[in-house]
């Protein structure tokens, strides 16, 4: 986090709604999908670490890897980030240490995201720096990313990550163990060790828990394991979870997609949709709370779809309201919420538990009824519409943020205008926008009328320029107004911290109290950028350590 806070006030926040996005990939993350780690700083790690000794006492299982070493780097969405903190919790349970760079892991893990094709690539040029000496016979290995890329903190501020160049190459051999977790792993499977045979393991998302059992087999003399099933719903329990943010627990309530959107890949490397029983979540909300968590973020690709598999058959918007109610809980955070499923009960939940944050991330993809039509998205631009018409209806200001695809194959300059009059209709307060990338297997792959590279790039140009505008305009009527913010950032600079509210904006304010991470405190704007809010602390709220 120290890293951050060089970057000044407006590079610092992003909102936490997080910046309008510039993502060709590996850019700024949406809630659910993009690039993004997070990178604690050392305040933060000091309040982790003792939360996770308090969670580890609850109970793990056998230490019987005492001394070995992991490396574990992330890249892709929050529900990678959460998955990498099961991991990380399920080898620390059995005696692993966690090491923060490659040269010093026994085992290197990357967990990976391919929704683009940019972000799939980006591994492959991870794992060429890791190429053994022997291997390294003149064939051409892309080790160099060619543009800068930009981390996002979870928390929606940008990180500028090291230049390829300016990595240290890590040359494995030394009896390292490698292994390529998440989407890529499900999407290439076997096909990894042909492009890169120095890594020996591949395992999906739905397999983590067999981890430790690949990697004992590999260190018993195993040249090469995979876990490559998708269809489990095991990823939900998970002995123990070292989780990266002190006062911010993720908890996925429904994994794999059913939507089978024509661009994308989800369906195929997360598998069906599979909800995890309430009783289930309601125990970890109830636990999470007991160690100190004041909030709680419900994940999935489609959260809002969430079936519950137990005789109690809670709906989605039941569920928020008991998790709402645990007892500590002061803040319910939800992504990413597809347009089909997302009815009056959710926006009514909401207006009925101030502990729901106002803040609905609602992706629409495009504006033109042809295009969405195409992407298979089961709505049209009228229906999407209608949805945040049940927002805009309510009392409670809910703010509201998107995905958007532009150059999807055939779209029109008049669909394109079409998703700009959206824009201007719905008013979001950020909007994550991506240029379409093709994906294997997926049925817009053989679509015709590809639209040039190009093209797309004037295209997410010009809706990035409208959507800043609408976003300082938004931010400017913020000025004066109060909100109650959770301190998750502390400046070097003297008495400058930063905040998220409810609807998920970055507040950075200043105070001239010392101890105010993570604690709730009334802060008031006093000026806006299109991308963050600068305030003062006004009052405090409560300590919730
Ligand atoms: N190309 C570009 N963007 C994509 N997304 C998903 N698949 C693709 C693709 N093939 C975007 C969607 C989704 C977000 C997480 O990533 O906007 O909501
Ligand atoms: Fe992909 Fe569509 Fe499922 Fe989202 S809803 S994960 S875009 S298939």
């Amino acid at each position: 986090m120290g890293k951050s806070f060089d970057i000044g006030l407006e590079r610092l926040t992003g909102t936490g709604v997080p910046r309008i996005g510039e993502t060709q990939d590996g850019g700024v993350k949406p809630p659910l999908h993009n690039a993004g780690r997070q990178e604690a700083g050392a305040t933060l790690v000091a309040s982790f670490e003792e939360k996770n000794r308090t969670l580890k006492g609850a109970g793990c299982g056998t230490h019987d890897s005492e001394g070995s070493t992991f490396y574990l780097e992330t890249f892709g969405c929050q529900m990678n980030d959460h998955d990498s903190e099961k991991v990380a919790g399920l080898l620390l349970a059995r005696g692993y240490r966690q090491v923060d760079g490659p040269e010093a892991a026994k085992v290197i893990l990357y967990n990976t995201c391919s929704i683009r094709e940019k972000a799939a690539q980006k591994v492959f040029s991870r794992l060429g720096e890791l190429r053994p000496a022997d291997e390294q016979d003149g064939k051409s290995f892309n080790t160099e990313d060619t543009e800068r890329e930009h981390r996002v903190h979870r928390d929606g501020r940008v990180l500028e990550k090291n230049h390829p160049s300016q990595r240290k190459i890590v040359n494995a051999g030394g009896g390292k163990i490698i292994g390529v977790l998440g989407c890529v792993a499900q999407q290439e499977g076997e096909g990894i060790f042909e492009r890169a045979p120095w890594v020996s393991l591949v395992c999906g998302s739905a397999s983590y828990r067999k981890l430790p059992q690949l990697i004992a087999e590999l260190e018993a003399g195993n040249r090469r394991v995979t876990g490559l099933d998708t269809d489990t719903d095991e990823t939900f329990e998970t002995e123990i979870t070292r989780r990266d943010n002190p006062w911010r627990a993720y908890l996925t309530i429904i994994e794999g997609c059913d939507k089978a959107c024509s661009y994308c890949v989800v369906p195929f490397t997360r598998g069906p949709e599979r909800s995890r029983a309430s009783a289930s979540i309601l125990e970890e909300v109830r636990r999470l709370a007991e160690a100190g968590y004041s909030e709680v973020q419900l994940l999935g690709q489609t959260v809002n779809s969430y079936a519950d598999p137990s005789a109690r058959k809670m709906r989605f918007s039941e569920l928020l309201a008991v998790v709402a109610e645990v007892r500590g809980i002061r803040r319910v955070r939800f992504t990413t919420s597809h347009p089909r499923d997302f009815g009056k009960d959710i926006v009514e939940a909401i207006e009925a538990h101030p502990t729901i944050c106002d803040h609905v991330h609602l992706p629409v993809q495009s504006g033109s009824t042809a295009v969405l039509r195409a992407m298979a998205r089961t709505y049209s631009r009228e229906e999407y519409l209608e949805k945040i018409g049940l927002m805009k209806a309510v009392r409670r200001p809910i703010s509201i943020t998107t995905d958007i695809i532009v150059g999807f194959p055939g779209e029109t300059e008049k669909d394109f205008e079409e998703t700009l009059t959206l824009l201007d209709e719905v008013q979001y307060d950020s909007v994550f926008a991506f240029k379409y990338s093709p994906r294997p297997n997926t049925p817009s792959l053989k679509m015709a009328d590809a639209i040039p590279e190009e093209e797309k790039g004037r295209r997410l140009a010009i809706l990035m320029d409208r959507q800043r505008e609408i976003q300082r305009v938004r931010n400017e009527r913020t000025v004066g107004e109060t909100f109650e913010v959770l301190v998750d950032g502390k400046s070097r600079r003297e008495n400058q911290w930063s905040g998220h509210t409810s609807s998920n904006r970055v507040l950075n304010f200043t105070s001239p109290e010392q101890e105010l991470l993570g604690d709730y405190v009334q802060v008031k704007v006093v000026s806006a950028m299109p991308n963050s809010l600068v305030g003062e602390m006004v009052g405090r709220i409560g300590v919730n350590r």
